[in-house]
């Protein structure tokens, strides 16, 4: 049986690209294996949304192309971001990779490997299905499924962030029917998820295709001082009705989530489907990116500082103790102190829970290129640190701050010492130990210890594991992935 291996940079789009990739080559009779050494097909699953892409891919490439020189069967074959934008020039540049695929263009993966065998010289397969979109949905494999899965619900991205390479490897948006996402969360329910995060480069901007949904709660009503009602109005999705729609038509699920929202699509209707649904976790991950409104103009970001807060404010009166997490970047060009300053501001006013902060990098085909990325590095670095350190204090405050209270936890995995780790409603990791399977169970857990990143408590006296069914953890056979983290958001 052919093995393959797969190395996944980047952001959570890509992971889950990953897995379907897995898939697709498992359904073609191909067995997963952990290192290079034993496969017969070696796939990275590329990013690019930051720089130093291509240096991680060569060296990769470089450090696989030895097996191969070795071994010239053994196929090397680079996915996502990097092959979408640069497949061309960089197989020019790599002769060692046998072919190109783009994120649309897993489904073809079977034919490229069979015409490889035949001999064909390097594919590149690199278009985006805009007139018939592609979702592969997720299939459930008993051994596979853990208690948390992700649903991608739409894909590409129509904003120009000025700074973003997204639209250019992504393509344009392309939204999955609701009634394709209701029937892949109840096939993942069925087979023991416990929670969902719904993926999408714009993830609230969702329209469904097929006009299935009803009009939400609070739809087009814009409660908002700050932003104008024809704006609200044209900012309107249906994603809060499509939340609505998987919670009253999946009620066995416990949890969900979804990443990662654009500021201008957090709605009154979203905030309401927030408020209506005990499901929808109580965190958002809302990438603000700075605090400056002069640069939020410059960086195309469609919304000032007021109208970011005053959407924080009502989502926080809406659902009390809701957290939020984001994503800066310092140094974009034109970055005053002053402008720092104004982002220093706001963190301390919203007090994120997670926070992901980037010094400012050149992307190709950006609209920013034609800024001179005039900040110099160590500014960058320095205004980075800074930031960090504000962050870092708000971060264990809040954790601290949990110290004494029972979060409920759903547990994903037991760890190497026999604790279980789980997140809570919040998204706080909780490390906990406890006899029994507690996998894919919600337990309550008392809060004992703060960490830097994380909690530990005890179970709550009293509390009983229900006997967990089927085993939900991915089988000890399934080797572990290997990830390179970067996170990703709008
Ligand atoms: N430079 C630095 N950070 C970037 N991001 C996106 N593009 C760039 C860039 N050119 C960050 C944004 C985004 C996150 C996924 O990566 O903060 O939300
Ligand atoms: Fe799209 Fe997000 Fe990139 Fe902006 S930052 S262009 S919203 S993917």
């Amino acid at each position: 049986m052919p093995a393959y291996t797969l190395v996944t940079f980047g952001c959570q789009m890509n992971q889950h690209d990953s897995d379907r990739i897995g898939e697709v080559l498992r359904g073609i009779g191909y067995t997963e294996v952990a290192e290079p050494a034993q496969a017969d097909l070696v796939l990275l699953n590329t990013c690019s949304i930051r720089e130093k892409a291509e240096q991680k891919l060569r060296s990769e490439v470089g450090r696989i192309g030895l097996l191969k020189r070795a071994r010239p069967s053994l196929l090397i074959g680079v996915a996502g971001c990097m092959a979408q934008q640069e497949g061309e020039r960089l197989a020019k540049r790599m002769p060692q990779i046998d072919f190109m695929l783009g994120p649309d263009n897993i489904g073809e993966l079977p034919s490229i490997l069979a015409e490889l065998e035949l001999g064909a010289p390097p594919r590149i397969r690199t278009v985006f299905d805009l007139d018939a979109p592609q979702f592969l949905s997720a299939q459930a494999e008993p051994g596979r499924v853990g208690a948390t899965a992700f649903v991608t619900i739409m894909k590409g991205c129509d904003e120009r962030c000025t700074y973003c390479v997204v639209p250019y490897t992504r393509g344009p948006e392309r939204y999955r029917t609701a009634r394709e996402i209701l029937a892949e969360i109840r096939r993942l329910v069925d087979a023991g998820v416990r929670e969902v995060t719904l993926l999408g480069q714009t993830v609230n901007s969702y329209r469904d295709p097929a006009g299935s949904l009803p009009v939400a709660p609070g739809a087009g009503e814009s409660h908002f001082k700050h932003t104008l009602r024809a704006v609200a109005l044209a900012d309107e999705s249906e994603f809060p009705a499509l939340l609505r729609a998987i919670c009253a038509e999946v009620p066995e699920l416990a949890r969900l989530r979804y990443t990662s929202p654009h500021p201008r699509h957090l709605t009154w209707s979203l905030i309401l489907a927030h408020r209506d649904l005990p499901a929808l976790a109580r965190h958002v991950h809302l990438p603000v990116q700075s605090g400056s409104d002069r640069l939020l103009k410059r960086m195309l970001r469609r919304y000032t500082v007021d109208e970011y807060v005053e959407r924080v404010d009502a989502l926080r009166s809406a659902v009390p103790g809701v957290t939020l997490s984001t994503d800066v970047i310092v140094g974009f060009p034109g970055e005053t102190r002053e402008d720092f300053a104004a982002t220093l501001a706001l963190a301390e006013r919203v007090k994120f829970t997670g926070f992901f902060g980037f010094t400012y990098s050149e992307r190709p085909n950006t609209p920013a290129l034609k800024l001179e990325d005039d900040v110099p590095e160590a500014e960058k670095s320095a205004r980075l640190e800074e930031i960090f350190e504000l962050t870092d204090r708000h971060r264990r405050e809040h954790l601290e701050s949990l110290i004494g209270t029972t979060e409920i936890v759903l547990v994903e995995r037991r760890g190497k010492n026999g604790d279980y780790m789980g997140r809570s409603e919040r998204n706080e990791i909780v490390h906990f130990a406890c006899t029994g399977d507690a996998v894919g169970q919600l337990v309550p857990v008392r809060i004992r210890e703060a960490y830097n990143n994380s909690l530990r408590g005890d179970v709550e006296p009293g509390f009983v594991l229900a006997p967990n069914p089927e085993r939900r953890t991915a089988s000890p056979a399934a080797p572990a992935r290997r990830a390179l983290p970067v996170l990703a958001g709008p």
